[in-house]
């Protein structure tokens, strides 16, 4: 579509409307999106031309509870569809980010439009950054674009097929299988694997060192305490 003030919401409204028409990999571009949103109704900033802005719709029968670690699949899914179009080194950060040598490329927002019968329907909505000239745009952190990489220009058609394929593939897995089989290939992409983390969850603070996700794609912490785990929602992570 041209104009859409979020995908995210374009597909929502579907689902509630007349969900017969959606099949699991449907998918919404956007050119320009006035009202493109992240997690806790931040702003998702994406200039026109310069970004690739999409929502894919995806049901899970078993409900909720089948939809543990969705967030992280995704993430890889998008680095592997990266890899494709050439860049290697895209990592994920906890819990919805992709990064590109230490700065943010994409961002991943899922949204559960209700749970009807015992089916979950689901929208991943994901930004990338194509050309957003970190010195003409400022988006509260450091941001990163795939202009910065690919000299040779990118094809924005063919990364959206990509990326596009590479979820439907990685969907379609993690419908028969959960996260856990995906587990040791987020970890090998965690930009802080290892390393101190703190994270933030309302006013209590958390720090210990990044040791990767479990099966639930909850953050394994090791602390003075020992391990403790973190579910995505109210936490905010960060190195050190
Ligand atoms: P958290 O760890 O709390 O999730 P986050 O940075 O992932 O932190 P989100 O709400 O997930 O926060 O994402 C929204 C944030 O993304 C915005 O607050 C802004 O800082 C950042 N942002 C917005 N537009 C862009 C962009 N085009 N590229 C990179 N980052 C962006
Ligand atoms: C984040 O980092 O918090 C996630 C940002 C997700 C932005 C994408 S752009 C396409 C889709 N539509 C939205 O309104 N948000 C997501």
């Amino acid at each position: 579509a041209p104009v859409l003030s979020s995908t995210n919401s374009e597909i929502k409204s579907r689902i509630t409307r007349k969900r017969d028409d959606l099949a699991n990999g449907d998918a919404i571009l956007a050119e320009i999106q006035t009202d493109g949103r992240g997690r806790h109704g931040r702003q998702w900033l994406a200039p026109v031309g310069g970004s690739l802005t999409f929502s894919m719709y995806w049901s899970f029968p078993d409900g909720y509870q089948s939809m543990a670690g969705l967030s992280l699949l995704v993430g890889v899914a998008i680095c592997e569809g990266l890899r494709k179009v050439g860049v290697e080194d895209a990592q994920v950060k906890w819990p919805n980010d992709i990064y590109l040598h230490g700065r943010k490329l994409a961002g991943v927002l899922i949204e559960v439009e209700g749970q009807i019968g015992a089916t979950a329907h689901c929208v991943i909505g994901v930004g990338l950054n194509i050309n957003v000239p970190q010195d003409q745009y400022d988006v509260g952190q450091p941001h990163t674009d795939l202009a910065s990489v690919l000299t040779a220009g990118v094809d924005r058609n063919l990364l959206a097929a990509t990326l596009i394929e590479s979820l439907w593939h990685y969907l379609d897995e993690f419908s028969s299988y959960g996260f856990g089989k995906f587990v040791p290939y987020w970890e090998s992409l965690d930009l802080y694997a290892d390393k101190t983390v703190v994270l933030q969850m309302g006013d209590k603070r958390f720090s210990g060192i990044d040791r990767g996700v479990d099966e639930s794609g909850a953050l394994l912490v090791e602390t003075r305490d020992g391990i403790m785990r973190f579910h995505g929602g109210e936490v905010s992570l960060r190195g050190h």
